[in-house]
């Protein structure tokens, strides 16, 4: 037996290693249950336990490979799924690439990642694609998985007697997809879904891989959070989820998030940040948390309302979905045409003298980016005539108007 794959990657108990790395408070937030030593906490975490930036976290390129071909997801279904929510996922996935969507869109999110290049130079590619799919309705390794028994599941699929999903190790992304009914190693209590590569020894293959768990059964307040909250914190209200299934709609930041970071850091041997490749803080694990403007702590940030009460934050094809933002490559300067959030507790006098010292300097370190039209455009803000500079807002505070 190989020893057990490090947790990596993951939806981690980010904030707890991100200190321990950093030594410096961080941004990325989730409810979870065993981070809830105190209550008050969480829900004045964006003013207190935030305070201070993590503006300076570099993420770093090791030299390996990252995924700069047309990438191919291969979902593996496990357990009981219906066809409606694959529907939604699958179209989740689609809406990468599809760049006629209205903004803001799913693919302009994805412009972020496409920042990342390897040593060649070449940038992640731009092409996301759904392969083949594979069912596994009858639990094959049980109701319970380990993070080994996740990689025999993956084997199972690309190994089985009719239509194995194809062997695809330089832009294949096998995502498992669990069912609300499976529990997977550490599910609910510090991850919501991770990502990794196969053992040789186990499937024969080194085949980078994510696994994302459905949550509407287990732990909906904590990985289907902000459309399902959980009981321990007071205060947190719940809003209404873009497709109607709490479970799904919560999966697709997660989804998001692990295939952001597998393009990036297939091997675990690319972009991340920290010492210890075995807690690599990765492109995704920064802005967790991070829906909008001003997000930080337990504040999502600013999000999009439809006329149907839900909420989301970009559009893809036909749906809408909430998506986390992400950790930029590289500091761009502010005529750059990018726009983004500086991530600070709102309002406070420390984010003002940070921003005051950074539009001296003119440029500015931001932590979670979108594309600054789009981002004018989904959040109904007037733009100014003459608005060429950067605009950051924190909360309702709007500077470098
Ligand atoms: C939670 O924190 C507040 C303020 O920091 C403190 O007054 C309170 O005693 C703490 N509660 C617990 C249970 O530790
Ligand atoms: C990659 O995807 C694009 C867009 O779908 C397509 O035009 C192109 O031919 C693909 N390239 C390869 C090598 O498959
Ligand atoms: C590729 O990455 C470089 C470096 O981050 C960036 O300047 C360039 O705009 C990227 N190209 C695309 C198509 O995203
Ligand atoms: C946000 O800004 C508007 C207009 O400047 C103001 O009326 C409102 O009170 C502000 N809201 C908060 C929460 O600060």
């Amino acid at each position: 037996m190989p020893p057990p794959p490090p947790l990596t990657a993951a939806i981690t108990l980010a904030p707890l290693l991100l200190f321990l790395l950093l030594a410096r408070p961080t941004v990325s937030w989730r409810p979870w249950p065993n981070a809830q030593p105190n209550s008050t906490d969480f829900l004045y975490g964006g003013s207190k336990k935030y305070e201070g930036s993590s503006e300076f976290v570099h993420l770093k390129y090791h030299m390996g490979p990252v995924l700069t071909a047309n990438i191919t997801v291969y979902p593996i279904w496990y357990g009981r799924w219906q066809s409606s929510q694959k529907r939604i996922i699958r179209e989740f996935i689609a809406s990468i690439s599809a760049v006629d969507s209205k903004p803001p869109s799913v693919s302009g999110w994805w412009k972020t990642v496409q920042l990342y290049t390897d040593q060649t130079g070449a940038n992640i590619s731009r092409t996301v694609h759904v392969g083949e799919q594979k069912n596994d309705r009858f639990y094959s390794h049980g109701k319970s998985l380990t993070r080994l028994s996740v990689q025999s599941v993956i084997k199972s699929a690309v190994t089985a007697s009719t239509r194995p999903l194809p062997i695809n190790p330089k832009s294949g992304v096998y995502l498992l997809l669990t069912s609300d009914d499976v529990y997977v190693q550490d599910f609910c209590n510090n991850i919501c879904g991770f990502h990794y590569f196969t053992f040789p020894s186990i499937v024969g293959y080194t085949l980078p891989y994510a696994w994302v768990g459905n949550s509407a059964k287990l732990c909906p307040g904590v990985c289907a959070y902000p459309f399902a909250v959980p009981d321990y914190i007071p205060g947190l209200k719940a809003v209404k989820s873009p497709n109607g299934d709490v479970g799904v709609d919560g999966m697709i930041s997660v989804i998001a998030h692990e295939i952001a970071e597998l393009s990036t850091n297939p091997l675990v041997n690319a972009w991340y940040a920290g010492q210890d490749p075995v807690f690599p803080v990765e492109i995704a694990d920064l802005c967790e948390g991070i829906y909008g403007t001003g997000g930080g702590g337990s504040y999502t940030g600013q999000m999009l309302n439809g006329k149907d009460g839900a909420t989301y934050n970009m559009n893809g094809i036909r749906r809408r979905f909430l998506v986390q933002w992400l950790k930029p490559a590289r500091t761009v300067p502010l005529s750059d045409g990018w726009a983004g959030l500086l991530v600070m507790p709102r309002a406070s006098p420390l984010g003002a003298k940070l921003l005051a010292l950074d539009k001296k300097h003119s440029e500015v370190q931001l932590l979670c980016w979108l594309n600054k039209r789009r981002l004018r455009a989904g959040e109904g803000r007037t733009p100014k005539p003459t608005d060429t500079s950067m605009s950051v807002s924190l909360g309702n505070m709007s500077l470098f108007p």
